[in-house]
């Protein structure tokens, strides 16, 4: 495995640096002129660890949940910082998982008409997937990701070490960000990761190893489309199916395990409707299901997932944009018009293939 991983934007290339020593060393040597925001519970989690950044001039815990990261947050986030002496050339520091990245990509995109940002990544997803591809999502009311931005971090620290206080559900959410990817890049990386997946709970350095590659085969597809208006929307592969559920199950499922369903969905729809051969279904189907049945089955309430798919905002009019595998498992997008033969099909998996 490379230290580091360089990726081009259209702010420049930034980096990834593998580091496992990338939080003690902040901690040792504290920068001045910046201003830190971090998950709160990993701040108290690794309160020894970082006593000093903790007891730093400018420092912001927020907890990590869907509200925090909603607009009208954003009012009591600006008011600390401008308490802090927030001025333009300082830096924005974000220590924690997808929700810290969002609140600061937006700030850091928008306070002062732009501010510079790094990153510590402290969850398997955005060490594995979000860090890199300079989204920012933030929510107004209920509807999630609906403001944001394009807005790379200067730098990214990934230290592994920290993913060992991970609840198992939130590890297995990154994990099926990992699934996705793998599969995206073709079945010989799915079969690759799926025959180690059992491992990867306990084998650091293969999880390592994994990280490293998601993040590469993810650095291609947002080097060559980092606005998402062309190749980049196959990684979408798995969620519009999965926000249709986390939204029905209001947000239950953690995003990662709802995108393991949704690439298992996707997979079914594409066999049903004939687009391919059963058998791509079946290898596949038995490792995304070691990932998301690790976790307690909820009743999905049809309507409300009818429902909220029909809303998803990648979709226009009655046609439905799909992500979905064809004859050689290549996951593309097509568009697709919502009937009752799509009704019928998704009804029959999520009241016969979901935990059977
Ligand atoms: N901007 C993007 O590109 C992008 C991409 C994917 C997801 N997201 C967003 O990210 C959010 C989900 O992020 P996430 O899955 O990384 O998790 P998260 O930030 O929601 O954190 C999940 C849980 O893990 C806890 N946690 C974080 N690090 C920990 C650690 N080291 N040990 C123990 N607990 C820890 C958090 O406190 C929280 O309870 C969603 O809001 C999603 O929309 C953004
Ligand atoms: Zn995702």
């Amino acid at each position: 495995v490379s230290e580091t991983l360089v990726v081009q934007s259209h702010q420049g290339p930034y980096t990834a640096f593998f580091d496992d020593q990338a939080l003690t060393r902040l901690n040792a040597a504290v920068p001045s002129r910046v201003h830190f925001i971090i998950d709160a519970k990993v701040a108290g989690l690794y309160a020894g660890d970082l006593h000093q950044v903790l007891a730093s001039p400018s420092v912001l815990l927020i907890e990590a949940t869907e509200a925090n990261k909603t607009l009208d947050k954003f009012t009591g986030y600006v008011d600390h910082l401008i308490s802090r002496g927030v001025r333009r050339g300082q830096t924005l520091v974000a220590i924690g998982g997808g929700i810290m990245q969002d609140i600061v990509c937006f700030l850091a995109a928008t306070l002062l008409r732009g501010m510079p940002w790094s990153f510590y990544p402290t969850t398997l997803l955005a060490q594995a997937d979000s860090c890199i591809g300079s989204k920012s999502s933030i929510n107004v009311g209920k509807t999630k990701n609906i403001l944001g931005t394009f807005t790379p971090p200067e730098k990214i620290y990934i230290t592994t070490s920290v993913l060992a206080t991970l609840e198992e559900r939130e590890f297995r959410s990154g994990l099926g960000e990992m699934l996705k990817v793998h599969a995206i890049d073709g079945p010989a990386s799915f079969d690759r990761i799926a025959a180690d997946y059992p491992r990867l709970f306990t084998d650091q350095a293969l999880l390592r190893r994994y990280i490293y590659g998601s993040l590469a085969i993810k650095k291609a597809i947002i080097e060559a489309d980092e606005f998402d208006r062309g190749v980049r929307n196959i990684m979408n592969y798995g969620h519009s199916f999965g926000h249709a559920l986390e939204s029905a199950t209001d947000f239950f499922i953690p995003h990662g395990i709802a995108v393991t369903i949704g690439m298992d969905m996707a997979n079914y729809t594409s066999m049903r409707l004939g687009l391919m051969d059963a058998s791509h279904y079946q290898r596949m189907h038995p490792p995304l299901k070691a990932n998301y049945s690790g976790f307690p089955p909820p009743e999905i309430p049809l309507e409300f997932f009818f429902s909220a798919l029909l809303k998803d905002k990648k979709h226009t009019d009655v046609q439905l944009r799909l992500v979905l595998p064809d004859a050689q498992s290549r996951i593309t997008v097509g568009l697709y018009s919502f009937d009752a033969a799509l009704r019928h099909i998704w009804t029959d998996y999520l009241t016969k293939e979901l935990y059977p």
